[in-house]
């Protein structure tokens, strides 16, 4: 271990970590740096100096913070062995290369009796995935107490920590709830934590999927960003925090309930992995970078194929399942080229209501006396294929599989928990109930032809207790097990998480699900900030966007076709309506918007995404530009009337600015509604200019109505 300075460097993004004091330190994360040819430079180069009022000498605890290397604030793991090894001081035993962009380092306490590790791989996107874990060793002979078991280490918190350099300002990460989930919210950084943490038992509405630190005001184009984002679906923590010294780390981890993890002699906890995200260019640089990140694995959906249209029919019809209905919702939604069709809550058991019927994954008999065939039947028959709800992490008290188990659900202490939506929480880490929910599922989608499920988780857990033990992580990692083996048993089955809209979207259920829905609030005025801020963290083809009914049931609010249509063409779209009500000009507009879709949908689906930071924050835009530059799409959407008469002029982003592009205005969807006289001439026409142009002075809208929206083409001559 000669060598003390390690070095990762890839698509604009540096890694450097020290190791002179005996573990790992790193000392920059962020803009790529050049080869390094002379180490020594850089260990000088973040010498710091030695004040008074401190410590004797000057000290960079490392990257797992610990208070034995006087470090004076939450070090990286916390716990115990009864009481003792509460203190521990990891010597550097190992620092490794895996591979030609990996790190890997090992430390050890001998006297704790814990031995922990750090990886750092840097991807090609530039994202760090940082994965850490503790192994408990064993307490040394003369440590523990005489006849008492002490040998288990109980692991309070493992986090993962990098540094954040003085520049960094601000912190901006997203909060929320149901109906309106991934709300911004910015805040200068300061002494002390600034913590967001999840204890909903699932990722939750709140969560914020990455927390970003950067520079002052930094924008979707500009300013530095660093993010990270836990890798993970149960509860979490976020963190950027400022010693009184002055140093400030940008921190994530899973959120450990007490007693949660206690390892035995030889066992070992691997934290979720953390993702870490640099960009000089602006939000945007860090969203496109998790976008990549998210396209280049093996099993994204976009690599398997595209995203089929999809109509889900829970705004049509909720609970009251008809096959007539349905019948005749399938052929419209054949009709104008829907290609899968969602039958959502109200098929199975006693679930004439929410009150009744979690648990037992049996087609009703009532309402379905033949089974589901028959309106399989039809979907298929009208081109589409199918896709049917679950939700079978929950049991409602009134259900066969509650009168029968009621000791399978999560409770702590001998109590119920409180009930939400008439519902408890089963216990997959119960073999029982994981059975019993594997066994029905699977018998399920061994019947029937099923291509896709809902998978929905519409209660917070608490008391999440497994025989009174928290079960939060094992109940995580229960579920990822079950996606997981509905997948090998159904190849090419494809999973959306929803939980009651947005409450389960993060980048550890990536790896098991296909798609988010983003929230029950399908009004999409509201659905724009939705969009927006969710889409930072999550690739566009990953995020549910249906064309809701005219008048929200959310919100009340009434909106066109063109407006809903534009605001539900950039993800994975659909449509979430009774369209059995609606004119033959509405279908057709329907229809349209289809059909424009499925010719865009690559481009949606693989170009990156640009936020064109507003003047006036009545007025968005943004779009997908193709990664060589060679098309794009963008929408001008005015939330609110502007502040003056003329709106400002429409910018684009990311374009090539030496490129020639002409842009025309599209209307897949019926026209947008004005406040005018007359058009400009651009939209008349169309325009050829340079990208160059387009990114600064832009192009004059139309005096659009508020909550109305265009969608152009831009294409590179
Ligand atoms: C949740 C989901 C909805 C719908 C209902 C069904 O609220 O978010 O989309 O599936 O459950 O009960």
């Amino acid at each position: 271990m000669a060598q003390k300075l390690f070095h990762l460097s890839r698509d604009g993004v540096s890694l450097l970590i020290e190791t002179t004091k005996g573990t790992p330190n790193v000392i920059h994360w962020g803009r790529e740096l050049p080869a390094i040819d002379d180490p020594p430079q850089y260990l000088i180069a973040v010498t710091e100096p030695t004040p008074h009022g401190l410590f004797d000498e000057s000290h960079r605890a490392g990257v797992w913070r610990e208070n034995a290397r006087a470090f004076l604030g939450q070090p990286a793991l916390q716990g115990h062995r009864s009481g003792r090894a509460f203190s521990p001081k990891f010597e550097l035993v190992s620092a490794t290369r895996p591979s030609a962009h990996e790190l890997l380092f090992v430390s050890r306490d001998d006297h704790a009796g814990l031995e922990v590790s750090l990886s750092y791989e840097l991807t090609e996107s530039g994202l760090i995935k940082i994965r850490s874990s503790v192994t408990n060793l064993g307490a040394p002979a003369d440590q523990t107490d005489a006849g008492q078991a002490t040998e288990d280490f109980t692991l309070n918190g493992l986090m993962a920590f990098l540094p954040l350099p003085d520049h960094a300002t601000d912190i901006l990460d997203f909060h929320g709830r149901w109906m309106r989930e991934r709300q911004a919210q910015r805040t200068k950084i300061s002494v002390g934590k600034h913590v967001r943490e999840s204890h909903e038992g699932r990722s939750g509405h709140d969560y914020t999927i990455v927390q970003f630190a950067t520079t002052d005001n930094a924008s979707f184009q500009n300013g530095e960003v660093w993010g990270l984002s836990l890798a993970w679906s149960g509860n979490n923590v976020h963190t950027v925090e400022r010693e009184m010294v002055g140093r400030t780390q940008i921190g994530a981890g899973e959120l450990l309930l007490p007693g949660e993890v206690i390892l035995a002699v030889g066992e070992t906890y691997d934290a979720p992995t953390v993702i870490a995200t640099y960009s000089n260019q602006g939000i945007d640089g860090a969203s496109d970078r998790l976008h990549r990140f998210q396209r280049a694995r093996a099993a994204h959906p976009t690599n398997i194929r595209p995203r089929p249209v999809s109509l889900n029919v829970w705004e049509a019809v909720y609970m009251n399942h008809d096959l007539a209905k349905l019948t005749a919702l399938a052929e419209v939604a054949g009709r104008i080229g829907v290609e899968r069709f969602v039958l959502d809550d109200g098929w199975f058991g006693a679930r004439r209501d929410d009150t009744a019927g979690l648990g037992d994954w049996v087609v009703s008999a009532e309402v379905w006396p033949n089974g589901l065939k028959p309106l399989i039947d039809v979907v298929q028959a009208n081109g589409m294929e199918f896709g049917l709800w679950f939700e079978a992490e929950m049991v409602n008290p009134n259900s066969d599989l509650y009168r029968a188990h009621p000791e399978w659900i999560m409770q702590a202490d001998g109590r119920t928990p409180v009930e939400a939506r008439w519902q408890q929480v089963l216990d997959l880490t119960h073999p029982g109930a994981y059975d019993h929910v594997l066994g029905q599922v699977d018998a399920i989608l061994s019947e029937y032809d099923i291509a896709y499920i809902k998978w929905d988780h519409n209660r917070p857990i608490t008391d999440a207790g497994h025989f009174d033990r928290a079960a939060v992580r094992a109940q995580t990692q229960a579920i990822y097990r079950l996606f997981d083996e509905l997948k090998r048993r159904h190849p090419g089955l494809e999973i959306e998480s929803c939980a009651s809209g947005g409450g389960r979207i993060d980048l550890g259920m990536i790896d098991h699900a296909d798609r988010f829905w983003a929230s029950d609030n399908n009004d999409a005025l509201e659905r724009q900030q939705i969009y927006r801020n969710t889409s930072i963290a999550i690739a566009p083809e990953l995020l549910g966007t249906h064309i809701g009914p005219t008048k929200a049931h959310s919100s009340g609010r009434t909106h066109s076709i063109s407006f809903r249509a534009a605001t539900a063409m950039w993800g994975h779209a659909g449509i979430e309506w009774d369209v059995t009500e609606a004119s033959e000009l509405e279908l057709a507009q329907l229809a349209g918007f289809i059909s424009f879709y499925k010719a865009n949908r690559d481009l949606l689906h693989s170009g990156r995404v640009v936020r064109v930071d507003a003047i006036d924050e009545n007025a968005w835009s943004h779009g997908v530009v193709a990664q060589d530059g060679s098309r794009a799409i963008f929408a001008y959407v005015q939330l609110r009337t502007a502040k003056q008469i003329l709106p400002n002029a429409m910018r684009f982003a990311g374009l090539e600015a030496g490129a020639t592009y002409r842009v025309t205005q599209v209307e897949p969807a019926g026209a947008p509604g004005k406040m005018q006289k007359f058009d400009s001439a651009t939209w008349i026409h169309g325009v050829e200019v340079s990208g160059a142009w387009l990114m600064s002075a832009g192009l004059r809208t139309p005096i659009l109505q508020p909550e109305q929206a265009m969608i152009f083409e831009a294409v590179r001559v």
